[in-house]
């Protein structure tokens, strides 16, 4: 099975998944977060630094687009294509309020006829594969029948459902009916993502869709950046590696920022979902997020290494899902 990177805004950088693929690896595919081609069509300095072949050598890498002008999105598919990229992967999930008022996103899903124009220009032009990342639609998961005749009229190279709609966001359980519907019938490849947070999780959801060849992991694989090596038969991961893993991305993003307090806020957010590898890590993780300085937070950094228990498989607490429960 496949094992895919989510791109997570602020979380996934170049630097962590460089430093991601180094220490634990495991992963098929990484995506960037979402880059936003504008009229101007000039890519800005932060999203050139973030796609740049160079820094990204070794990590396979699918850049994320976020559009609704097809002439926009063919811009940005031909400047990465001369980059030497071979996919790009359009991005129809984002359920912020910001991006769907621009009808870009989950927000593009409310209107099909224009994404089927959209899709249309794009499949006829665009010089590399195109992967699209889908949710079921807006309000209700029926809207996906006709997205679905829609996307498969094109040669998507791979579909990947985050089986909620839009105005779920990312709250209650992920609709695995309309999933199972809609994995049977896409002509293109599908990727299952949504809540995946541990190794037991995804050898259930393996066993009960085993005709799903691709798992895309957001969440629990940046709260543990060994599950996607455990999934392919490697081991978990060790206190040494977590500890150098976040020490050179701490390092990695005070050079990338230029300053070490610049750093500390991406490795809050990192550690927001990295606590959940260890148990009872609850007041250490409201301590990292309260640092003021870099020093205080790499000492509280350091106090989780020093004085909480490492746990294998700990569910962490943003899911209610119990995969092992669930009947078919
Ligand atoms: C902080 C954050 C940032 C995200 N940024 C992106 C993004 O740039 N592009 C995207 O397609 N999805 C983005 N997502 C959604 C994730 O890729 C993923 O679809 C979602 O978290 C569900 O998968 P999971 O349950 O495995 O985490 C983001 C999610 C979070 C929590």
């Amino acid at each position: 099975m496949e094992r895919e990177h989510a791109p997570l805004e602020g979380v996934t950088t170049l630097w962590y998944r460089r430093a991601h693929r180094k220490w634990f690896g495991g992963v098929t595919r990484y995506y960037t977060p979402f880059i936003s081609p504008t009229k101007e069509h000039v890519f800005t300095k932060r999203e050139l630094r973030e796609i740049a072949p160079a820094a990204n050598a070794g990590v396979p890498l699918v850049p994320q687009l976020l559009a609704r002008n097809a002439e926009d999105f063919l811009w940005a598919a031909s400047a990465l294509a001369d980059m030497g990229y071979g996919e790009v992967n359009l991005n129809l999930g984002c359920p912020s309020g910001t991006v769907c008022a621009k009808g870009k996103g989950a927000g593009f899903l409310a209107a099909p006829e224009e994404l089927d124009r959209f899709l249309e220009t794009v499949f006829s032009r665009c010089p590399v594969a195109v992967s699209i990342k889908t949710r079921l639609g807006t309000e209700d998961p029926a809207e996906f029948g006709r997205l679905l005749e829609i996307y498969d009229q094109y040669p998507v190279r791979r579909l990947i459902i985050h089986p909620r709609v839009r105005k779920d966001q990312y709250r209650g359980r992920p609709r695995l009916a309309a999933f199972r519907d809609a994995a049977g019938r896409s002509r293109a490849p599908v990727c299952y993502n949504g809540d995946l947070c541990t190794a037991a999780d995804a050898v259930a959801f393996r066993a009960r869709f085993p005709g799903v060849g691709a798992v895309m992991l957001g969440r629990g694989l940046v709260g543990d950046p060994a599950l996607a090596r455990k999934l392919a038969g490697g081991p978990p991961a060790s206190r040494a590696e977590l500890e150098g893993f976040t020490a050179e991305l701490y390092e990695a993003y005070s050079s990338g920022y230029g300053s070490r307090h610049s750093a500390v806020p991406r490795m809050k957010e990192l550690w927001s979902f990295l606590i959940c590898l260890f148990r009872d890590g609850g007041k250490h993780a409201k301590a990292i997020r309260k640092a003021k300085s870099p020093a205080e937070y790499e000492d509280r950094a350091a106090a989780v290494f020093r004085e909480l228990e490492l746990a294998a498989d700990l569910r962490p607490d943003w899911t209610d899902m119990d995969w092992k429960g669930w009947s078919e």
